[in-house]
């Protein structure tokens, strides 16, 4: 595989990796407005966007981002100088992974209806089974876990069954949005972590890398269905982003052996924990969907966060208004149509 990928370039800071996320999508994948007929019936409109945001997302992925588990990870340069705290903490991400048949199941049956989002979870389930088989492959080439320390790690998990924590497809969305950016940000601190501590290696470095960018992706197909669904009934998606912002949890803890332990060691690591939660999912997210002052405040946000967001989305709104003015007042008049986006995908 190509080595020339978005992760290569230089690193981004965690704020700017947020921002890259929240804000610009990923790798040339811009924003663009719902494009679904409007005679159509709202489910009708919704469904015919999930399909396009799936056609792009699955145009994407094929042509810059696949990545091979036994080819594109340097298994021969993993040492043995990981401290003991980063083995158990990825062991941790690997045992929340490893419930994947699970979350894969149970989530196509809630959505299988939707042909977009179910082509989507299909493809996502088979990313998203590499980052166990990553994460275990690391622990084991590293020299840090045998293969019997980790097929006993793994059946100590076959007792417990996740189950779904939100009942609809609209409240699903909303959830894996959050937690798709949540997890992204997980994998992004682990690997600084370990590089500003000296006890990474480039085996565990490139398979970090990996995997942050497909959680990033994945939350980006996300947080276009949700945008989707906020055009299309504002209301209602806000009123199920509060549901969702109110009872999220990340996947799988409780279901995990000695989770109070390690989502201690999470925390106090500076990798994931309830501020973080607030300061860099929430908000972000919130800012990101770009929704009014007062939905913001429906949302759960306190007054005084909703109104200072308001503002920053406002003036950037503003900002972005005066810059496209002028461009659209130099465009020569042209016919209109609506583009062909579907036809398009279809035929790359
Ligand atoms: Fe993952
Ligand atoms: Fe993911």
């Amino acid at each position: 595989m190509s080595e020339a990928t978005p992760h290569d370039s230089a690193p981004l800071s965690e704020e700017q990796q947020i921002a890259a996320y929240c804000e610009k999508g990923r790798t040339h994948w811009p924003d663009e407005p719902v494009v679904a007929l409007k005679t159509a019936s709202v489910q009708s409109q919704i469904e015919d966007t999930f399909y396009e945001h799936y056609l792009r997302y699955f145009q994407n992925a094929e042509a810059k981002r696949r990545w091979s588990v036994v080819d594109d990870i340097p298994w021969a340069e993993a040492r043995g100088n990981a401290s003991e705290l980063v083995v158990s903490i990825i062991e941790s991400f690997c045992a929340v992974e490893s419930f994947l048949p699970d979350y894969t199941s149970k989530i196509m049956a809630l959505i299988r209806r939707s042909r977009g989002r179910a082509l989507f979870q299909a493809n996502w389930g088979y990313e998203e089974s590499k980052h166990s088989l990553a994460l275990e492959g690391w622990l084991i080439a590293s020299g840090k876990r045998t293969e019997d320390e980790m097929e006993d790690f793994e059946r100590s998990l076959l007792g417990a069954e996740w189950k779904l924590p939100f009942e609809t497809p609209r409240q699903m969305i909303c959830y894996t949005m959050v937690q798709e950016l949540a997890t992204g940000l997980n994998y992004i601190n682990l690997r600084r972590l370990v590089h500003e501590t000296g006890e990474g290696d480039p085996c565990l470095d490139k398979a970090l890398r990996w995997l942050s960018s497909d959680e990033s992706a994945h939350y980006n197909f996300f947080r276009k269905g949700v945008k989707t669904y906020l055009a299309l009934d504002p209301e209602g998606t806000v009123a199920d982003l509060k549901y969702v912002f109110d009872h999220f949890a990340m996947p799988a803890h409780a279901l995990i052996p000695e989770w109070e332990r390690r989502g201690a060691e999470i925390e106090a690591s500076g990798i994931y924990g309830p501020k973080m939660y607030l300061a860099k999912i929430r908000k972000p997210v919130l800012e990101d969907l770009q929704i009014s002052r007062t939905m913001l405040k429906t949302a759960g946000l306190p007054s005084h966060e909703a109104d200072a967001l308001a503002d920053k989305i406002e003036t950037k709104a503003e900002i972005a208004e005066q810059a496209l003015y002028p461009r659209l007042r130099s465009l020569p008049t042209i016919p209109t149509q609506r583009p062909s986006t579907t036809k398009t995908l279809l035929t790359v």
